[in-house]
């Protein structure tokens, strides 16, 4: 029997919702492999910072730090600008806890529709690698000359030699283990005079260590084109801060909605413990109507198993997740149907308690 810590943030709006059902399938799944969860409950979120003056506490990242893995929800609520939601909770735990890796699997799964005309999952199945720790989210900067007309603001982008070397190489190593083996980096190093050079320069020394690979640089505007026109043209794509964010919500709404992408934050050295959290956030607009997409959730919450290298129970929520995807009737209202988010998270846990989960 093995168990893990896990903390459980919640968080706020939708992030709520999502987070007891992704609890629920890794709980069901634990019983079949004999892996119990000791959830740690955080309740780090907006109604905290109004309560209690701040998102977290101040020795919050110390707390985290003994866990074996971190499922979140989503972050930032209407009543609590953004900017400080964000900088309060989850882009401190992102660098605090060195999850310089932000890995997001796009994928279009059986039985969901694809706005793009004649795309089938064939055409549809690649990874971005999102730099998570520097790059355009940068503190460095600030407002000037408040209310005069001379008022500014300014923010530098960071791009250190250092950690743009190791989001590329793990880019390169993980399409090492793909069939495609390609690896495409998102630039933008006609308009950006300093720090998108320096990012091709340090793509072409990293790809130089791995001739076995393939790959391809477009620059983000003509990139998010050809995620529409020609996804299939993707297997791994490497990314800084601020385009793998853009291109991870792009992905998702060619594969059908953003209601199914998952992501880990990831620190490869496990010096720290991992975060598993959809890519949406705590969607303000269907917050509370529970009929949220848990699947996202879900497939986060499968990217932790595989993480923690329960690779049978990942696969057993995956190939749950999936079969529940096809049946029209389990969606939800994001991808068409008629579902709820206790609907759709009945069926992936019907398929777990059911003869086999494929
Ligand atoms: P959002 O992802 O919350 O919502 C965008 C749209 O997608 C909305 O129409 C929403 O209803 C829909 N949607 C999102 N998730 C869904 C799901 N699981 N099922 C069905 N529909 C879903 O993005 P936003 O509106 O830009 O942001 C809302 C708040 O969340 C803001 O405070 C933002 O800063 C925050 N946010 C947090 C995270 C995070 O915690 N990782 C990510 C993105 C946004
Ligand atoms: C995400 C979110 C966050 C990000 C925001 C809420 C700061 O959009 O996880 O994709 O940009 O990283
Ligand atoms: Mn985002």
């Amino acid at each position: 029997m093995k168990s893990y810590d896990i903390a459980r943030i919640p968080g706020d709006g939708i992030g709520q919702e999502v987070t007891p059902a992704a609890c629920a399938v890794l709980e069901a799944v634990g019983k079949r492999h004999g892996i119990v969860f000791r959830w740690r409950p955080f309740d780090w979120s907006c109604a905290r910072l109004k309560a209690e003056g701040a998102m977290m506490p101040q020795d919050g990242i110390s707390q985290l730090s003994g866990m074996d893995a971190i499922l979140l929800g989503a972050v930032g609520f209407p009543g609590v600008a953004d900017h400080e939601s964000l900088w309060g909770l989850l882009i401190p735990l992102r660098r605090g806890l060195q999850q310089y890796v932000n890995l997001r699997p796009v994928r279009l799964m059986p039985g969901i529709q694809s706005p793009l005309v004649g795309r089938s999952g064939a055409d549809i199945d690649f990874l971005i690698v999102r730099e998570n720790s520097e790059g355009e989210y940068s503190d460095i900067g600030g407002r000037f000359a408040d209310g005069t007309p001379a008022e500014a603001a300014f923010q530098t982008s960071v791009f250190t030699r250092a950690a743009t070397d190791r989001i590329m190489r793990y880019a390169f190593d993980l399409a090492g283990k793909r069939s495609a083996k390609h690896v495409t980096s998102a630039t933008k190093s006609n308009g950006m005079k300093h720090t998108m050079p320096f990012w091709d320069e340090r793509f072409a020394a990293i790809s130089a260590e791995y001739p076995d690979i393939a790959t391809s640089q477009y620059h983000i505007d003509i990139l998010t084109a050809h995620f529409v026109s020609h996804p299939d043209w993707f297997d791994v794509v490497v990314a800084s801060n601020l385009f793998g964010d853009i291109l991870s919500d792009l992905g998702p709404a060619i594969a059908g909605s953003i209601g199914i992408a998952p992501s880990a934050n990831i620190n490869p050295e496990r010096d720290y413990p991992s975060m598993f959290e959809p890519v949406h956030g705590s969607a303000p607009d269907i917050a509370g109507k529970g009929i949220a997409n848990p699947v996202a959730a879900i497939w986060s919450g499968a990217m932790m198993l595989d993480h923690l290298g329960e690779k049978d129970a990942a696969s057993d929520v995956e190939a749950a997740m999936e079969k529940a995807l096809l049946r029209s009737d389990c969606l939800t209202p994001d991808l068409g149907g008629p579902a709820d988010t206790k609907g759709m998270t009945r069926a992936v846990l019907d398929n777990l308690s059911g003869s086999g989960a494929a």
